[in-house]
Parts: structure tokens; sequence; C-alpha cells
């Protein structure tokens, strides 16, 4: 038994197969293009480990994905691969179309394939999961109830269309092909091995390297943010007892505006690593041109997973918070190396700076 991850080298994917790797044995084959956003030192701990084969690669090779569905069996498929940077998309929408859209199904076309050649309980317990995001629902008003699975699809960025289109042909591969798909919808991610174009480890960086600490527009947009082993033990429950065909929605429940997280982020660090001369952190606060098509607010209701899985997320905001600055304190040499050339590329087409 073996399970196949897409984009297992990037944020969610690698804390997704170190977590696994370290609750199982069953081996996990990682599949990732190493974009910019993978990174093989996120997966270093496991150097030397027989239980994870990592492939270079594309989902959207045919030959490439069917040849390793083959060649492993894998009893599972889950689908982190994606283009996920909201800004990225803005700028240039071409590669989430390429990736989240085109690259989505030719995965489902090589899985379908597979799936249909199986035979007995090898074909009943396949299952392949797909991971998407809460932004596929739109954007909320303020006093608008949270997101259910059963909220209309807005997406308002190319990022959040090109996850859209990949779950309507997720959806449709159930539907028409019987494929044992599940989908789940999960909010803002944090925690270690986050790249550092998001907001809360761009904050910590900036704020360490007394740079600017930029808040688009008034700061006010609200996210719901979720520690990401917690993402990753939802993800668990869904593959071994979620419903075929049925979508997931995860969230923690910790709606905060932008503002206020980089304001505790500044506090944790004021504590943890203060100044020296009296300042605080927050004083890098910097306003900037706010991003075109902001969604001000995204709130997901994650009861349809507590109550028949019985999850629940084990940090509090504040705790995996302060976990996440110890984690970027500690691990200074992962900091530098993603922080070089291509990063300062992007810093200074998107910051000017
Ligand atoms: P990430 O950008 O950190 O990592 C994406 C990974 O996919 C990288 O390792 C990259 O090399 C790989 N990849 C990209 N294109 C590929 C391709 N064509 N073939 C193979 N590999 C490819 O993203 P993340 O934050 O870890 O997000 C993972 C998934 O979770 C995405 O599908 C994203 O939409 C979803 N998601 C993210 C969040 C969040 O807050 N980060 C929240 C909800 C859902
Ligand atoms: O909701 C889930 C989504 O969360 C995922 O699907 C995406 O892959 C993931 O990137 C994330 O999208 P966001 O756009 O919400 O995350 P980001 O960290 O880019 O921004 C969080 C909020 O902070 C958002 O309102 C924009 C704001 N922001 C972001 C950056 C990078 C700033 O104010 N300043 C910044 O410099």
């Amino acid at each position: 038994m073996s399970i196949l991850v897409t984009g297992g080298a990037g944020f969610i994917g690698a804390n997704f197969v170190l977590d696994w790797l370290d609750q199982h044995d069953e081996p996990v084959i990682n599949l990732d293009k190493l974009t910019y956003a993978g990174n093989v030192e996120n997966l270093a701990s496991l150097q030397g480990d027989a239980r994870h084969i990592f492939v270079q690669g594309d989902i959207g090779d045919p030959v490439l994905v069917s040849g390793l569905l083959t060649k492993h069996r894998p009893r599972a498929v889950i689908n982190f691969a994606a283009e996920s940077h909201v800004d990225r998309s803005i700028h240039g929408p071409r590669e989430f179309i390429h990736t989240n859209i085109v690259g989505t199904f030719s995965l489902l076309e090589s899985v379908r394939a597979y799936w249909e050649g199986l035979t007995g309980d090898a074909k009943g317990c396949f299952r392949f999961l797909h991971v998407s995001t809460d932004e596929v629902y739109g954007s909320l008003r303020a006093d608008a109830p949270a997101f259910s699975e059963t909220s209309r699809y807005e997406p308002n960025s190319p990022y959040s269309a090109s996850k859209a289109a990949g779950d309507h042909l997720v959806r449709a591969y159930h539907y028409t092909y019987g494929v044992p798909v599940l989908t789940t919808n999960c909010s803002n991610n944090y925690g270690p091995y986050h790249f550092p174009e998001k907001l809360i480890p761009l904050c910590i960086l900036n704020a360490l390297g007394g740079n600017p600490i930029p808040i688009y527009g008034d700061g006010r947009q609200i996210r719901d943010w979720l520690y990401v082993k917690d993402h990753c033990s939802a993800i668990r429950l869904v593959l071994e007892g979620g419903r075929v065909g049925e979508t997931y929605n995860i969230g923690g429940g910790n709606e905060v505006a932008n503002l206020d997280v980089v304001e505790k982020l500044c506090a944790i660090l004021d504590n943890l690593k203060p100044l020296g001369d009296g300042r605080s952190y927050k004083a890098q606060i910097t306003f900037v041109k706010d991003r075109p098509g902001h969604d001000r607010r995204y709130a997901i209701n994650a009861s349809k997973l507590e109550g028949e899985l019985g999850w629940k997320p084990q940090e509090t905001f504040e705790t995996g918070l302060t976990k996440t600055v110890l984690w970027y304190l500690e691990n200074q040499s992962w900091v530098t190396h993603v922080t070089s050339g291509v990063y300062r590329n992007w810093m200074n087409r998107q910051y000017g700076t």
C-alpha cells in the first residue's frame, strides 16, 4: 500500500508528507514540479528514508503520471499541486490556468484510467482527494454566515477562478465516470515552511529584517486562519472516512483582520526577540496600495467535518502563531535559502523594494 501526493514539496504538501510519515509506515510517492514554491529542503529530514519516493515532474504529464500509478499502485492520490498565490495570479494568470485547470484535468484523466483498470478491493477502496480553497466561494459581507459546503461558487481572482474550475472538473469526474473523489475547501493556513510571499511569513521576515511590513488597503480584510498541521489532520480524516463525492470545508474558526494578525505577530516578536531600543516591530507596519479585487472576508463553517468525522483543530491562533514565529527564528538557513535571487525579483516587482 502507498499513497501518491502531488505538490508535496510545497508548504502544505510538505507538512502533510512529514506528518504522514511521522504517523504511518505507508510509503508516499511525492510528485512535485519544483516551481519557485517547491523546495526539497522542506523534506530534508526524510533523506535516506525508503518510505519517501520523490519524483520531480508535472501533474500535467500523462506519461509520467500513468507510469507512476502503474508502477506504485497507490491506494489514493492526494492533489496539493497548484499555483497558490493570489498576487502572482493577478500579475500573470497563465501558469494558474495551466496547472490548476489543465493540470488537474490531465491528472484526473490519468487517475481515471488507472482506477478503471483496478478490480475488487483495490478499486473499491481507491480515493482521489483534491485539496482546494475557501476562496472559490468569493467574498463575504461582514454580517453574512460563514461559507458552508453549499455556498455558491463566486471566485474573484484568477487564482480562485482556476481553483474553482479544478473543483468542478473533480466533481464531474465523479458524476460522469464514477471516479471516487473527495474535495476539501480550506481557509488560510500558516505554520512552518510557509513561503514568505504570503502575509504571515512575509511579516515575520520583514519585521526581523528591519523592513516595512506591507498592509494592503485599510488592513481590515478578514481571513479565517488555521495552523497547517490541523489542515493535515483534517485531510487524513477525510481520506479515511469521508463520503465519496462529498466536499468538506476545513477552517479554524479564527476570523482575524489582517492588521490585527500583523499586530499580534509584532507583539510575539517584541517578546521573543526584542529590538533592544524599546521600540516595537509595530513601527514597521506600512500601508500600501490595495490588491485589485481584494476579497473582504472569508469564514468557514466546518461543522460537517466536525460532526461526521470528529475533527477538531489542536491549535488556537495564539499557540499556532507563537509556534510559527519560533520556527522561523530557529530555521534561519531555510529562510536564507528561500529568500535569495528569484524571491528578491518578486519583492521588487510587488512592493518596489
Ligand atoms: P505552495 O505554492 O506552497 O505549493 C505548491 C506546490 O505544488 C509546490 O511544491 C510546487 O512546486 C508544486 N506544483 C506547482 N505546479 C505543479 C505541477 N504542475 N505539477 C506538480 N507540482 C506542481 O502551495 P500551498 O500553500 O502548499 O497549497 C497547496 C494546495 O492547498 C493548493 O492546491 C492550494 O490551492 C491549497 N490551499 C492552500 C491554502 C493556503 O493557505 N496556503 C489554503 C487552502 C487551500
Ligand atoms: O483562503 C485560502 C487561501 O489563502 C489559499 O487558497 C491561498 O493559496 C493562500 O495564498 C491564501 O490566500 P490569501 O490571498 O488570503 O493569502 P495571503 O497571505 O496572500 O494574504 C492574506 C491577506 O493579507 C490578504 O487579505 C491579503 C493581505 N496581504 C497579503 C500580503 C502578501 C497584505 O495585506 N499584505 C501583503 O503583503
